[in-house]
């Protein structure tokens, strides 16, 4: 998010700095890269190191002592029992308030849980004004998303301010296809006909919508996945079940793909935060409470269906799993089902190569020490008795079957993340399992 701000706000005629404690980011943004896997971005950072009017740093005062917005795009990860962690959030606005210049704008884009603001506020000079800015931007299609944004939400008490933070969105807005051939998106007709929301809100308003949203969207994944479980044993197939269900407006398709549920850096966290701060309200969250519950289930749901096919026993059994990452597009494996998948089977016994595109560095840490990572897909697939595709990378989807069929001793393919088309697999001799595809 950070990263995505700083490169489009410097694209639409702005000066940026980044700053981030980790001199490693710093780095490698200097160098014109991103620190991390996402399309495009590689191309718009160099763009603004080149032209200078992006740069990053390490040093505090540098990046803070002239500017007139200061976007705060810090980490708010989940505590042990699910409540948001909100040090990142207050340890950067203490330090950030010693260099502040009179008359700037401290702006809160971190998703944090509603009345946050209000005690960051307090750390602030008074003469600098507070602003929530929820940011909706998926990884993997970040830049995409910032330029056909749905709605851009900024919330606080000095309108004047909040039309200030809404006239920098215009600028990437105006900007908008220039950027989008610098990040080399092929989307100049989706731009010429785009119409994003501006939507003018008080502070804690702001602060709600965000993580209402995802808790939403997470919920309509995890009742996709309470459908699949009944079609999977009555012989329905979810996705025509969710292509009818969601051709009605009033529902909506989105967000409804059965598979191995939502993982990442938001959806797990902004869940539980959710939960976690109505509860300091004395409300209880039960939809989201089963929303969670769901989705907890779902690894182990898959790994008793492999068992209904290759038996109880996984023991020795050679299994390969295909995608750590979260989903496809993205380098981030933090909470990624692939991993749960990998480390179940190979606790149940059962000999596990691994393999992702992107992914592997960041997911490594997290895999049981005896899964074998592997350089190709086919390379995990030597000698496999099954595969299991936990993330739906397009070289998945466009893989040569029989290769790969050739490659195994098996022929079973667990589709966790709804990838393939099942007659394709079968009419390459493997046989085909999904979820909620019976
Ligand atoms: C999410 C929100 O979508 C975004 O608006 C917010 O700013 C950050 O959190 P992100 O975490 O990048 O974005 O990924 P998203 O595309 O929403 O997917 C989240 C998880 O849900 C992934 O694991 C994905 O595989 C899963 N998912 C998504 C499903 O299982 N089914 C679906 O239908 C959609």
């Amino acid at each position: 998010m950070g990263t995505t701000t700083a490169a489009l706000f410097a694209l639409s005629g702005h000066n940026v700095t980044a700053l981030d404690i980790d001199p490693n980011k710093v780095k490698i943004i200097n160098k014109g890269q991103a620190p991390f896997f996402e399309a495009g971005l590689n191309e718009t950072i160099i763009k603004g190191i080149d032209s200078k009017s992006l740069t990053a740093t390490t040093d505090y005062k540098l990046a803070i002592q002239d500017a007139d917005f200061i976007f705060s795009c810090v980490g708010t990860p989940d505590k042990l029992d699910g409540s948001s962690d909100l040090d990142f959030i207050f340890e950067a606005a203490k330090t950030a308030a010693k260099y502040l210049k009179p008359g700037s704008i401290y702006v809160q884009k971190s998703t944090v849980p509603v009345g946050t603001g209000r005690k960051v506020q307090e750390l602030l000079p008074r003469n600098t004004t507070y602003i929530s800015n929820p940011e909706f931007l998926r990884e993997s299609t970040a830049i995409y998303d910032t330029l056909l944004f749905d709605r851009v939400v900024v919330g606080g008490d000095n309108i004047d301010a909040v039309k200030k933070v809404l006239g920098l969105y215009k600028d990437i807005e105006e900007n908008s296809k220039a950027i989008s051939q610098v990040a080399q998106l092929d989307i100049l007709d989706e731009l010429s006909e785009h119409t994003g929301q501006y939507i003018i809100t008080n502070l804690e308003s702001a602060e709600l919508i965000k993580v209402t949203a995802n808790a939403f969207l997470a919920l309509k994944i995890s009742f996709a996945n309470s459908i699949a479980k009944l079609a999977d044993v009555t012989g329905a197939d979810i996705n025509e079940v969710m292509n009818a269900v969601g051709a009605d407006p009033r529902i909506g398709r989105a967000f409804l793909n059965a598979g191995r549920g939502y993982g990442g850096g938001c959806f797990p966290k902004d869940v539980s935060g959710l939960i976690a701060s109505a509860a300091e309200h004395k409300i209880d969250m039960q939809i989201l409470k089963a929303a969670t519950e769901v989705n907890n289930s779902m690894p182990s749901y898959i790994i008793n269906r492999v068992k209904a096919v290759l038996g109880e026993s996984l023991q020795d059994k050679k299994m390969a799993v295909f995608g750590l990452s979260f989903k496809a597009g993205t380098s981030d494996a933090r909470k990624s089902p692939g991993i749960s998948l990998a480390n179940l089977l190979y606790k149940a016994g059962a000999v596990v190569s691994v393999y992702d595109p992107h992914a592997i560095e960041e997911a490594s840490t997290e895999l049981q020490s005896g899964i074998r990572i592997c350089e190709s897909a086919f390379s995990a697939a030597h000698q496999a008795e099954a595969i299991l595709i936990a993330t739906a990378w397009p070289e998945f989807k466009d893989m040569n079957l029989a290769k790969l069929k050739e490659t195994m001793v098996g022929t079973f393919i667990y589709d966790a993340d709804n990838a393939l088309v099942r007659k394709t697999v079968a009419n390459s001799g493997l046989t085909y399992m999904g979820v909620g595809k019976s």
